[in-house]
């Protein structure tokens, strides 16, 4: 089955909120929380997507014809596409029964990692699910990266200590998650860390730390503070905050800052190949994609993941080939119209 056919399959299964859309341009799903979609005027989803297409990319097919090399180097493990899987979490509140979140992380870790990528698992209020994604990530030798969310200091160092133990080649945090509005006023309780407790946790953490849910360069240097070894430039999908700019709207000025200091992530509306070019060449070092993988395991589970993989690896390598450059390190603003 090819990744069309795919979202055509999970279309039957995924539930009645995610319309499995050809396009996952946050439309269809807007404002449904419950659901895939964003908070509030459920806008910010659907900007985030808007803002790649609106990047174009320069053609230039006079260079050299090496081999194109698309692999990524990330704290000591080498990846075949600089693309990694994003935490989702209650997957079948937000998608249908189909799965839980412990039989969607077993699919999603091994799948990733057995295409030469890795999934980051998302967290809840169910501790059970920090449990068992750890498990599923210390048996595919720490590729993977247990996402946890902003609890309360002593669930944070429970949870850390896991992630710990899974031998996990990196750990992060959702530090917006302090929004979702199924995590307020519940227990345990998770909510903003001020730069001290986030740099306590993160000195508590064996593995480079990823912050994810940066939205200015302010928020990019508090997090470098903390020790974070890596950021997420990241609106949670608009889940979180209704009113924020697209990610491909500040990632630049981000990037330009720090470059080379901390890895740059981003995500938010990354569907293909090409949006993946678009937003290395604003800086960031590599891609996070979620909604879409949810997609891809609904309908047919790690043939799916693979099958998107391998499509986002041919676009990628199809654009650089166009664009006149070989390895990622020579993919820049050049390449694209600004
Ligand atoms: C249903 C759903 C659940 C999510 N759960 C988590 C989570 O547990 N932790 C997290 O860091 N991000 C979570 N996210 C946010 C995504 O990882 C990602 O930041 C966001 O969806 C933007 O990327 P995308 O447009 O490629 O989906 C969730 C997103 C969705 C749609």
């Amino acid at each position: 089955m090819n990744v069309n056919e795919i979202r055509e399959k999970s279309r039957s299964v995924i539930g009645p909120y995610c319309k499995s859309c050809m396009m996952c341009n946050g439309k269809a799903c807007s404002n449904k929380i419950p659901g895939p979609g964003a908070k509030g005027t459920g806008t910010v989803a659907i900007k985030n997507y808007d803002a790649w297409q609106k990047l174009e990319v320069k053609m230039d097919t006079i260079a050299s014809n090496n081999e194109i090399d698309t692999s990524f180097e990330l704290f000591g493990k080498t990846f075949k596409y600089p693309v990694f899987a994003g935490p989702v979490g209650a997957v079948s509140q937000h998608y249908s029964d189909l799965y839980n979140d412990n039989s969607f992380n077993e699919v999603y870790v091994n799948a990733c990692a057995k295409s030469g990528i890795a999934a980051f698992t998302g967290d809840g209020l169910n501790e059970e699910i920090m449990i068992q994604a750890t498990r599923v990530i210390k048996e595919n030798e720490g590729v993977g990266v247990p996402t946890i969310k902003p609890w309360d200091k002593e669930t944070c160092f429970e949870k850390l200590k896991l992630a710990n133990e899974s031998n996990a080649f990196a750990i992060a945090m959702d530090i917006d998650a302090a929004g979702l509005p199924f995590l307020q006023g519940r227990i345990p309780p998770a909510g903003r860390k001020s730069e001290a407790e986030l740099k306590e946790i993160i000195d508590y953490a064996k593995a480079p730390f990823i912050v994810k849910g940066i939205m200015s360069v302010e928020g990019a240097q508090k997090a470098i503070n903390a020790g974070a070894q890596g950021i997420v430039v990241s609106n949670h999908g608009g889940r979180v905050l209704d009113g924020t700019p697209a990610t491909a709207a500040v990632l630049e000025e981000i990037a330009d800052k720090f470059k080379g200091q901390v890895k740059i992530f981003v995500d938010g509306g990354i569907r293909s190949g090409l949006d993946v070019f678009k937003a290395l060449a604003l800086g960031a070092d590599a891609v996070i994609i979620t909604r879409p993988f949810v997609n891809m395991i609904y309908g047919a589970g790690k043939e799916g993941v693979e099958a998107y993989v391998q499509q986002l690896g041919q676009e990628l390598e199809n654009v650089m080939m166009m664009t006149g450059v070989s390895s990622l390190k020579e993919v820049s603003k050049k390449n694209i119209y600004k």
